[in-house]
């Protein structure tokens, strides 16, 4: 396993490029199975999560080849023959289980995985499966897997309102309402960039979704969509680490280019109330850190709210802010497994039910930490680049699914990050 040798309070300054999202991909490479012709897509991050999905859709028999020169990947299903996608794959990437949408839709058959839980506790999927019986789906339990089938006629299509709303369900029943033989009404979709993506995508193959966008989705289902190349977005939450890792030195000042600022919604404004100078240009960020960090207490919410998958970057920030701040996510009310690696650089915060209390002014001092999810791996990097002395953190594997070349990245504006082996 790697770690990362952090080598504290550098400042950051240059130009950072945001590569295309991870979370906007997985839905997408999922898409591509319902295409009668190849699908090329672009824009596709060189993540380990990327690799593990392209292995699962490889398992159907569908010809996939990624390439890492121009970030690219081509899909044909057209020799898929098996309707799976086995334990051993899905439980190391949740998102595998957009195979079951994907699979139902497209061959009326699908043989999927639970998935597991993750780092911070239960994951359930009850939505996707509601969500697809509503449409007309069979759904069944196997030892662990679920066995989605269509009717003999096709999937009729139906009706489905998501309490909460969901992104993984809104985008299954998605998957295997598009080329059902009738109409599908969804109400409450989740409107993250992520589905919307999703939906324009399905459009261009071909796909009837009115609503795109909006809380209520109409889908009559199509008989086939074709193939396309479809560009995928640049990642959100990378931009938000990167804007939020660039103002906790004062001397920081920081360029991200290749994003989409409209992906991030109200985090904008939130970002600003810490004092920091933002300036957006097209596809281009530009932050200037503040002498004082402002401290600002945060609710996550569902798109265009606050995102779950930066609450942990800014609560991070918020150890360095002049003032007491809460932190409270709404999405996930225990993903707070960061706190008592924060502690020991010397932060001063606590939990209280779904909220983090930080103290802020913290005067963080290097240690050993360990990782234990992506976006709390990201923060434990962001407090060591800002801690007295030179700190390790453990279990890089983590960072490695989801932040493409992030020490290469971080490095090349002024970080002092080393890679080694635990
Ligand atoms: C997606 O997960 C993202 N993953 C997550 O990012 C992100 O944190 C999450 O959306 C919320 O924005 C991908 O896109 C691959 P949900 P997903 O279904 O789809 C509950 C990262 O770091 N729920 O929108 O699994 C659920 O427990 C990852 O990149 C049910 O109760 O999230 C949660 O409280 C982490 N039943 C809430 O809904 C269900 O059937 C939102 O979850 C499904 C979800």
């Amino acid at each position: 396993m790697d770690k990362f040798i952090i080598e504290g309070k550098t400042p950051l300054k240059g130009t950072i490029a945001v590569s295309g999202s991870k979370n906007a991909a997985l839905p997408l490479m999922a898409a591509s199975l319902l295409a009668e012709g190849p699908v090329k897509l672009t824009n596709i991050p060189i993540l380990d999560d990327i690799h593990t999905f392209n292995k699962v859709i490889k398992e159907t028999g569908c010809k996939v080849e990624f390439n890492h020169a121009d970030r690219s990947i081509l899909f044909d299903a057209s020799g898929v023959t098996q309707y799976i996608a086995p334990y051993e794959l899905v439980r190391k990437m949740r998102a595998s289980f957009y195979m079951l949408g994907a699979l139902v839709g497209r061959y009326g058959y699908a043989k999927v995985s639970l998935p597991g839980g993750c780092a911070w506790g239960p994951r359930p999927v009850n939505l996707h499966l509601e969500a697809l019986k509503a449409i007309g789906v069979k759904i069944k339990m196997d030892n662990g897997y679920v066995i989605a089938e269509a009717p003999p006629s096709g999937i009729p299509g139906g009706e489905f309102t998501f309490n909460p709303r969901s992104v993984g369900a809104t985008v299954n029943v998605i998957l295997a309402a598009v080329l059902a033989k009738g109409k599908t009404v969804l109400h409450n979709v989740a409107q993250e960039p992520d589905v919307v993506q999703l939906c324009q995508a399905l459009a261009q193959m071909g796909a009837d979704i009115q609503g795109i966008g909006k809380s209520k989705l109409t889908i009559n289902g199509v008989n086939s969509l074709k193939g396309q190349t479809l560009r995928n977005a640049p990642d959100r939450i990378e931009t938000g680490t990167y804007m939020l890792a660039g103002i906790m030195n004062p001397d920081s000042h920081v360029t991200i280019t290749n994003t989409d600022p409209d992906d991030l919604g109200h985090f904008l404004e939130q970002f600003e109330q810490t004092g920091a100078l933002m300036n957006i240009s097209g596809t281009t960020i530009t932050v200037k850190a503040p002498e004082i960090i402002q401290p600002v207490s945060i609710t996550t919410d569902v798109y265009p709210g606050f995102p779950t998958d930066l609450q942990a970057q800014w609560a991070t920030v918020m150890t360095l802010a002049d003032g007491k701040s809460v932190i409270t996510d709404t999405i996930y009310t225990d993903r707070f497994s960061y706190v008592p690696e924060l502690g020991r650089l010397g932060a001063q915060l606590d939990v209280k039910l779904n909220s983090v209390h930080v103290n802020g002014n913290s005067q963080l001092t290097s240690a050993s930490i360990m990782s234990t999810d992506l976006r709390a791996s990201v923060s434990l990097v962001m407090a060591a680049m800002n801690a007295e002395g030179t700190s390790e953190v453990l279990r890089v594997y983590h960072l490695d699914r989801g932040y493409e070349f992030l020490e290469t990245k971080l490095n090349a504006i002024g970080a002092k990050i080393t890679r080694a082996k635990e």
